[in-house]
């Protein structure tokens, strides 16, 4: 097998390397790329459901965009179950903790509504049940095309596979409230090719979802963005001197690192609707380094591209480690090469005492930054948890050149609109 650069060398662009080095720069509970602690008392938007990643309705470009004054979000969502026999302990008592770890399976796209960006009204599923083609309805973009209405779902179609799907649907304001229309039909659009992205016959954990589609603020076309892994038989990548970094004396071993195989997936729309896909190589890789770089989004800034991607610790390589949270790289164009914000990537993630409190941020154009509760510790030594399945604090992060710097915290899922769309 080729290390990434001989893999991709003969390609139209070079993937750009999050190498061993640049995260070994990455620092735990540094105040300025740590989320502040979310306190065990934390409101719960709704005790019927779960919610996890959080898909804010935007344009394009970009901006988050409410209609007719309604801001509108899309969760992961699933059914809590306090009475189900399945997921009561020995003693009669809901385990809530496996009930959370269970959600993966039974995920669904749900949406939600609010006049004031926060306080989100439930709206209900966005497709009916049968719709989507697969079991699991996992992480995409609700995109507005146009002051018709008009919503293009891009989705996860997952098990049995993983394909990148789209359905388009409408939505219906009313001085009440928002509903969610059509989204009938489900468009596959692609999945992994085993060439450049690694397929479920190569590597059963692998990642191939997320889907981000935009608009590139330079050349017009439409692009998106989606999680992947490097193609290759599991075991089979190697860790070359590219993937290393520049090391010091006593770091060269690389331990177990070639299972670690993430990347940054783009693929261009060879039409304008984007219903026509054809994949290009990576925009980044992060083989021996990190086994999943998740929702990978952008925020286009002073000429820059800002890439963002969320990750965990116990995804990290033999000999690297960092918090659960979201990473960043900058770019002078949308090909690279990319820099590690911060010079390690991380961007902002959880304190040390609180590991697993947030997950799956999601920048925005304004600096704010979207998640959701995961857990929070209620005792001293963090064996009792409360399960959150909730919109955590929204965190204000100022960008400025390659750093970034925690500079706010604001209410529970606050996500107010950058720009507001008057339906005709
Ligand atoms: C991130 C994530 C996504 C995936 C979804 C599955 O939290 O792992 O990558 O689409 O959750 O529930």
């Amino acid at each position: 097998m080729k290390t990434t650069t001989e893999k991709f060398g003969a390609t139209p662009h070079q993937p750009s390397l999050w190498t061993r080095a640049d995260a070994l720069k990455v620092r735990a509970d540094d105040p300025t790329t740590t989320q502040p602690l979310v306190s065990a008392d934390f409101p719960v938007l709704n005790n019927d459901v779960f919610i996890w990643d959080t898909m804010p309705l935007r344009d394009l470009d970009g901006n988050v965009t409410s209609v007719d004054g309604w801001s509108v979000i899309f969760t992961l969502t699933a059914d809590r179950h306090p009475n189900d026999p399945q997921y009561l302990d020995e003693d009669g008592n809901y385990d809530i903790l496996r009930d959370w770890n269970d959600r993966h399976g039974r995920a669904k796209m749900y949406y939600w509504f609010s006049r004031t960006g926060k306080n989100w009204e439930f709206g209900g599923r966005v497709m009916a049940e049968g719709v989507s083609p697969t079991a699991r309805e996992w992480a995409g973009t609700p995109i507005l095309l146009n002051d018709r209405g008009e919503v293009d779902l891009y989705y996860t179609a997952v098990t049995p596979g993983a394909t990148i799907v789209k359905v388009r649907g409408r939505v219906v304001t009313t001085e009440h409230g928002v509903s969610m229309v059509g989204f009938e039909k489900v468009k596959p659009l692609f999945e992994a090719d085993g060439n450049m992205y690694q397929t479920e016959a190569q590597n059963a954990f692998w990642g191939f979802r997320d889907p981000w589609p935009f608009r590139d603020p330079n050349d017009g076309k439409l692009y998106m963005l989606f999680e992947g892994n490097v193609a290759g038989e599991r075991g089979a990548h190697k860790v070359g001197e590219a993937e290393i970094g520049d090391v010091p004396p006593g770091y060269e071993d690389v331990g177990n690192s070639r299972f670690q195989t993430a990347c940054v997936g783009i693929a261009v729309a060879r039409d304008a609707d984007g219903d026509d896909w054809e994949m290009l190589p990576p925009l980044l890789t992060a083989v021996g380094v990190n086994d999943q770089t998740e929702r990978p989004h952008f925020v286009f800034q002073d000429g820059k591209y800002y890439l963002f991607t969320i990750s965990h610790t116990f995804t990290y390589a033999d000999g690297v480690t960092g918090p659960d949270g979201v990473y960043g790289f900058v770019a002078d164009s949308l090909f690279g090469p990319y820099v590690p914000l911060n010079g390690s990537g991380l961007v902002l993630g959880n304190p040390s005492s609180q590991p697993f409190q947030t997950y799956s941020h999601y920048v925005m154009p304004n600096g704010l930054v979207t998640s959701f509760i995961d857990s929070v510790p209620t005792d001293e030594t963090g064996t009792q948890i409360r399960v959150g399945g909730t919109e955590a604090p929204t965190v204000g992060m100022k960008i400025k050149g390659q750093q970034t710097f925690v500079v706010a915290e604001y209410d529970y899922g606050y996500i107010p609109p950058m720009l507001d769309v008057t339906l005709k």
